[in-house]
């Protein structure tokens, strides 16, 4: 991060700490966006839906596997994107790929499991055979299909990917610009956290019943802590002194701990790391040893950045009220012997805050259904919302 963005924040979390009413000025970058109330219908609408699914999820880059996962030839990963069945393999000579994982023939799904080792991609219907570069091998009496069709030219069809951040991302837009022009200043923004040699500590994936915005949305704004996590995020957090801002279709907010400073060596979560001999990540400046930083990578990647650990949400759609939600749970890595201790005692409380989440959210979704209800309201802490969807407007606008 540039020094002069941690001044900027450091200065944007005081001002909103004297922050009193809805001055226009106090929304800074984000006084563009207008004081609307946000319409519901933006939630509901399938047709909407439909251009989210082909305009936003099928254009940008997203994290879909941990690199270092998979680590030997043939091991893979897959995952679906806007009902594309697709996987990532580690081919023979060390590079990941990406492709369709439907087989050429009459389109079963190759690989089925979430991940896993194979030698070769087998297609389980009929045994079309593929190598770990997408080329079809061999299949069951070749002779026996009409002439035109040429088993040299089969391969399932490549996907874009590209590496950054010890993530392998996807897009299934041939003409995207590359992933570092897409991620633009988050490359510099989130270097700090060493995540490609950070430790995985949990992964879960859970099928939601709420749409993908609103999943998003809920990671937005603080404005809920005090009400939702009142027992466990807001004792640490002080919603009112948060900083935000955005970059191209990215945001921002770095949510100030209360005094005393729950991370700091006597604070309570420091305190417990020293013990444990956990030490955080070296490289962190003093606003991202002091606040938590969270950070939506459009569409719907969220990392909420800790100094000693790390959670990555991300959301994919599957209908216009389900949502795909994988969370996981990173930390330092660290040669203590107890660091499995400290890594231990932070699932609990994740485990916690989801579910606080989980157990709201649907009834957002309920509630947007309502006729009743065609726009809501939204407060300062909740700006990054209007920047988030106007976002969304333009991706399915094809701006
Ligand atoms: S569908 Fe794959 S071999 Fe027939
Ligand atoms: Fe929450």
């Amino acid at each position: 991060m540039k020094p002069e963005t941690e001044a900027k924040i450091r200065a944007a979390i005081e001002a909103e700490r004297a922050r009193s009413g809805y001055p226009p000025a106090a929304a800074g970058r984000f006084a563009e966006f207008g004081q609307e109330p946000l319409p519901v219908d933006e939630y509901l609408d399938p047709k909407r839906y439909e251009l989210e699914l082909e305009r936003v999820f099928r254009r940008a880059w997203l994290p879909v596997a941990r690199s270092s996962e998979l680590g030997e030839a043939g091991a893979f990963a897959t995952v679906d994107v806007a009902r594309d069945p697709l996987a990532v393999v580690r081919g023979e000579d060390g590079a990941l790929l990406a492709f369709h994982n439907v087989c050429r023939h009459r389109a079963a799904q190759v690989l089925r499991e979430e991940s896993g080792v194979v030698e070769a991609l087998v297609c389980p219907y009929h045994g079309f055979r593929y190598g770990l570069d997408g080329r079809l091998r061999s299949c069951t009496d070749p002779d026996s299909f009409p002439a035109a069709f040429d088993p040299a030219a089969v391969r399932l069809p490549p996907v874009k990917l590209d590496e950054w951040g010890g993530w392998a991302w996807i897009t299934l837009d041939g003409d995207a610009p590359p992933l570092v022009e897409f991620l633009g200043e988050l490359t510099d923004e989130l270097a700090n956290w060493d995540f490609a040699e950070a430790v995985l500590v949990a992964r879960e994936t859970h099928e939601v019943e709420f749409g993908w915005k609103v999943g998003v949305e809920a990671f937005l704004e603080p404005y809920h802590l005090p009400s939702i996590h009142a027992g466990s995020a807001h004792p640490l957090l002080d919603f009112r002194a948060s900083a935000m801002d955005w970059f191209g279709p990215h945001s921002r907010m770095a949510t100030a701990f209360r005094a005393p400073n729950a991370y700091a060596p006597d604070g309570p979560m420091g305190r417990e790391a020293a013990e444990l001999g956990v030490e955080g990540f070296a490289r962190l400046n003093q606003v991202q040893r002091t606040t938590n930083m969270s950070y939506l990578v459009f569409p719907a990647t969220v990392f909420s950045l800790l100094p000693n650990h790390f959670t990555v949400f991300r959301m994919l759609p599957e209908g216009i009220d389900r949502t795909r939600f994988v969370y996981e749970l990173y930390a330092a890595p660290s040669a203590s012997e107890r660091a499995g201790e400290f890594y231990a005692s932070l699932k609990p409380r994740y485990a916690r805050l989801l579910e606080e989440d989980f157990e709201n959210l649907p009834w957002i979704q309920r509630g947007v259904r309502d006729s009743a209800t065609t726009g809501v309201p939204l407060s300062h802490h909740e700006r990054r919302i209007r920047h988030f969807r106007a976002e969304v407007r333009k991706w399915v606008g094809g701006g």
